[in-house]
């Protein structure tokens, strides 16, 4: 497969600009779910004129702090979690007749940084002059590895071009003070995430550093080998600070001969037992013992193959529009670059690369991201459902603060399972979020039917969420006997609690459902009685759970024939949108949020989410009808809301506009479209895409456990073409406005619906079929 094209599958950067730095930072970011390097220049430490935010992190690693309240109540959430900012080890430079290279010493000319999404490297060209007259051209590379997850590699290569002489390179493990945070704007950082402690230690190979949190008690190694790839050297020496380990090589270099030095970082686990130290500090020695002995150029030769089975299984075409195929592949590599893969961690707002919302792992994840990680890296998507499993523990203890005495309930942001939300109207009361965890776990078992994860852990997620609904709703007499929900609010952070949030019910109820049928479906395993035993659970339970989704209610507004966002909803005015000037938007960063709670106006998609992910549950005239009310009132402040309009656009046929939601979707970070990327990518937005692009445009549902395809391609592309894994079988679909290829390339038959006709496929058959 060689589909990949200079125009559609690498970002260049002609020059590093002051305004844009941060910007390019977070888009080249290179990450593996376990580190995050934000896409700093390598000598970004020396002091110069560029306000950059670098930025390093390790994915769960973070910092709290007691959260402060004017006014505190009772169950409030006690403390901040911040992603930290960990020493960089990617900070290097050369110097010749002692003059340091950086862009405001001597000449640099041709300066270009690329980063290349086939092969997954960040790479780095220029040639400088020093004062003195002497230039090199250079050559770096930067690459996280897939392979080595504590790995991060860079490779420096100097090739002198008009004398012979010394050039010293420096290289350093050093945290940066440098912190961007901003008390105005809840996405960005507040800037907890400082507080660590370093201590670099010699142990007996490797200097190492030791970082420590001072409140949450968590530990990790960090360091950096230099090793030599090409050329002579005559010195090589580390000296170790407190705040800094510092190698300094230099070598001997001759016109026209490359010179390479390769520095070979890594982070660690993390890990909270001080006495454990030794143990984790030796491991992390091994893999880089293991990564110099391999060199350079192999680690590079494995993270390319890895890239290239990454997009063999993952990338989606899209014939006739270069602009949009580069921005959707950005997106995926994004998304792939930020999963956490251990099973304990998961993916923050914003993935790896930067602080904003604090490194926090929201409902994002499952009902934005973990789509595409179900239908192109089941064994990812299955990790990121297993954080959701580890985290039970403290989803229990939090129902518990909220008064309900059954179930769980998780957290609206966290890192570690701990709730950290400390607007508590647009945070803790978004309970949706045990119904959008249990829709993962739905999702995910309808493609895979993957018994083992339903065992170990999907089933005590699907009971504790079902649990804590039938706990937390009641049957109300004056809804006819309805169950209800109250006091909850749902996606739509400009609507906060209220009574009966038809997503939240709409959700809530399926989650009961489900859970209820798979516990009928493993009753009789042998697992199940351990599980059932561990929570003391009875069979009879689950009635309860059958009675409340059956009798949930979702509230509809007979005489306009609409469906209402929540019980009082429509009691309320429009807002008044005329009146509300461009740069009044975002709502949040403008109107107190009363002013806000008290008109029709939504921040993102809700009412319409529903509808999107339940459709069969909605004629399509109902879509058609809630679609062009709640479009009119929604602002799409939140960067979640476009994909979710765009994907029900194409389901109701208007072509015109799932096309224009797409491409805001699509270019979003790429093209600075929420004006905040510095910050850090919208990896739900990221993941928005690629379900516009097959839930939206190819019009893939399962229903009944069946896989089907409805295609609906805009004009103004020529095909579209991607592969998903289904029960275990990999499917090559290929659309153009006329026809759609279907070939099972992984896998013996499968039985799929084409435009709700049936069709079987075959090992390596090609089926033809007219849309
Ligand atoms: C959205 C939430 C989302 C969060 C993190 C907020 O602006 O309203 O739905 O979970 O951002 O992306």
């Amino acid at each position: 497969m060689n589909q990949f094209s200079n125009e559609n599958s690498a970002l260049i950067e002609q020059t590093v600009d002051k305004e844009t730095i941060k910007f390019h930072e977070t888009l080249f970011t290179l990450s593996n779910g376990h580190i995050g390097i934000r896409g700093s220049l390598e000598e970004s430490d020396l002091d110069w004129d560029y306000a950059e935010n670098i930025g390093t992190y390790v994915n769960g690693y973070f910092e709290k702090a007691p959260i402060q309240y004017g006014e505190w109540a009772y169950g409030y959430a006690k403390n901040h979690q911040t992603i930290c900012k960990l020493p960089n080890s990617h900070l290097i430079s050369f110097s010749i007749d002692g003059e340091w290279f950086n862009l405001g010493t001597g000449t640099t000319t041709n300066h270009q940084r690329t980063l290349d999404l086939q092969q997954g490297l960040l790479i780095r060209t220029f040639t400088w002059e020093s004062s003195n007259g002497k230039k090199v051209d250079a050559r770096i590379e930067r690459l996280v590895s897939y392979d080595f997850p504590e790995l991060l590699l860079v490779s420096y290569q100097l090739t002198p071009l008009n004398f012979d002489g010394e050039i010293v390179f420096q290289n350093k493990v050093q945290r940066t003070l440098k912190e961007v945070a901003d008390s105005d704007d809840p996405r960005v950082a507040s800037g907890h995430g400082k507080q660590i402690a370093t201590k670099a230690v010699d142990t007996k190979g490797l200097p190492m550093m030791l970082v420590s949190t001072l409140n949450s008690h968590l530990h990790i190694w960090c360091t950096a080998k230099a090793i030599v790839g090409m050329g002579r050297t005559t010195k090589q020496e580390t000296t170790l600070q407190d705040e800094a380990i510092m190698t300094t090589t230099a070598f001997e270099a001759k016109a026209g001969k490359p010179i390479q030095l390769v520095v070979v970082a890594g982070y660690g686990d993390k890990f909270n037992e001080e006495s454990k130290k030794e143990h984790f500090a030796e491991k992390l020695e091994q893999v880089i013992q293991e990564a110099s002995r391999l060199g350079y150029e192999e680690i590079k030769h494995m993270h390319i193959s890895n890239m290239a089975n990454f997009w063999r299984g993952s990338d989606v075409q899209l014939a006739g529009d270069d602009q949009l195929q580069l921005g959707l592949r950005f997106n995926l590599f994004h998304l792939n670059q930020a999963a956490g893969r251990d099973g304990l961690t998961n993916i923050a707002a914003k993935g790896l690369t930067g602080d904003g919302y604090e490194g926090h792992y929201f409902w994002d994840t499952e009902m934005y991201m973990l789509p595409f990680f179900i239908y192109t890296q089941p064994n990812v998507a299955r990790q990121l459902l297993s954080y959701r499993h580890s985290i039970l523990p403290k989803a229990r203890e939090r129902a518990r603060d909220l008064g309900v005495e059954q179930g769980a309930l998780y957290a609206w942001r966290t890192i570690d399972g701990e709730e950290c939300s400390a607007y508590y109207p647009a945070g803790t009361a978004q309970f949706h979020i045990n119904a959008d965890i249990a829709h993962g776990v739905k999702v995910y078992y309808e493609a895979t039917q993957d018994a083992d994860f339903m065992r170990k852990h999907g089933l005590e997620i699907l009971i504790e969420t079902a649990r804590f609904w039938v706990t937390f709703g009641d049957f109300i007499p004056e809804k006819g006997n309805h169950f209800c929900l109250n006091g909850v609010t749902g996606p739509d952070e400009y609507t906060a609690i209220v009574n009966n949030n038809y997503y939240t019910n709409l959700m809530a109820k399926h989650n009961l459902l489900f859970a209820a049928n798979m516990v009928n479906h493993y009753q009789e395993d042998l697992a199940f009685e351990g599980l059932s035993k561990r929570l003391n659970f009875d069979l009879q339970e689950v009635e309860k759970w059958q009675e409340a989704g059956n009798q949930m209610y979702l509230p509809y507004d007979e005489e306009r024939k609409l469906t209402k966002q929540d019980d009082s909803f429509f009691d309320k005015a429009v807002w008044n949108f005329e009146n509300t000037p461009r740069e009044k938007y975002p709502l949040l960063l403008h109107y107190h949020p009363l002013t806000i709670y008290r008109y029709q106006v939504n921040k993102q998609a809700d009412t319409v989410l529903a509808a999107f992910l339940y459709g069969e549950d909605f004629a399509l005239e109902q879509k058609k009808r809630d679609y062009h009310y709640y479009e009119k009132i929604t602002t799409h402040d939140s960067s979640l809301s476009h994909s979710v309009f765009g994907m029900m656009a194409s389901e109701i046929g208007e072509k015109e506009k799932a096309y224009k939601y797409f491409m805001n979707t699509a270019l979003m970070d790429l093209n600075d479209m929420q004006k905040n990327t510095k910050d850090g990518i919208h990896a739900a937005n990221m993941g928005g895409t690629w379900m516009s692009l097959i839930y939206g445009f190819a019009g893939m549902k399962v229903v009944n456990n069946q896989l089907g395809f409805s295609p609906r391609i805009p004009e103004q592309w020529g095909k579209l073409s991607f592969q998903v894994y289904f029960h275990n079988q990999l499917i090559r679909i290929e659309m153009t406005h006329d026809v759609t290829e279907y070939r099972l390339l992984e896998g013996e038959s499968l039985e799929l619906f084409h435009q709700g006709g049936k069709l079987l496929l075959n090992t390596n058959h090609l089926v033809i079929i007219e849309n």
